[in-house]
């Protein structure tokens, strides 16, 4: 309990009231922060590679961390009703891209953490523009910044830009399917 408290107060995430109109929005990111923790236990399986290794254990702790702040943010029932869904689609990801190697792996890290980014940044945007809690507003600021780390770690990896069709259809997957989870998120 005590690490719980300590991760909480790291990100500032104590006494926040939690608007109503943002409620759908927390519920996708408290989804999608679940997909997160289990697109690199996904990878996790390709334990031979070992920077497919390095990369997950690292970004898992931040994964970790962002969903513990996004869950106490959330009564029960307001969560998600399909978390096992977002596991299964989360894993699925991350176990398939990282067999397809480290570059394809990085690629699809930087796919997710792009779309994250913007997510997060839309809800910022609204609630500083509108002067709305601005204490959840730097909340999803400081996981946001983070994900931007996750992406520029990705990014860096992969050294000579891939711009094969492939890899573009493939962008555009991770990108319209993560934007599908988190409409379906908000609803349920
Ligand atoms: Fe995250
Ligand atoms: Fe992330």
């Amino acid at each position: 309990m005590i690490l719980v408290e300590n991760i909480l107060k790291k990100y500032n995430a104590v006494g926040i009231n939690i608007p109503k109109f943002m409620i759908k929005w927390m519920r996708s990111n408290h989804a999608g922060e679940t997909g997160a923790v289990w697109i690199y236990k996904g990878a996790s399986c390709i334990f031979w590679n070992k920077k497919i290794s390095k990369m997950s254990k690292e970004h898992i702790l931040t994964e970790t961390n962002h969903l513990i702040v996004m869950e106490n943010l959330l009564t029960s029932n307001e969560k998600s009703k399909l978390l096992f869904l977002w596991r299964i689609m989360g894993f699925v990801l991350g176990f398939l891209s990282a067999m397809f190697g480290y570059k394809f792996f990085c690629i699809t890290v930087d796919a997710v953490e792009t779309f994250v980014e913007k997510h997060y940044n839309e809800q910022i945007e609204y609630l500083l523009n509108n002067n709305l809690n601005y204490k959840l507003a730097m909340v999803l600021k400081k996981c946001c910044d983070e994900e931007i780390e996750h992406q520029q770690d990705a990014r860096s990896k992969v050294l000579e830009k891939d711009e094969s069709k492939i890899t573009n259809f493939w962008k555009k997957i991770v990108g319209s399917g993560s934007n599908m989870a988190v409409n379906v998120s908000k609803l349920v």
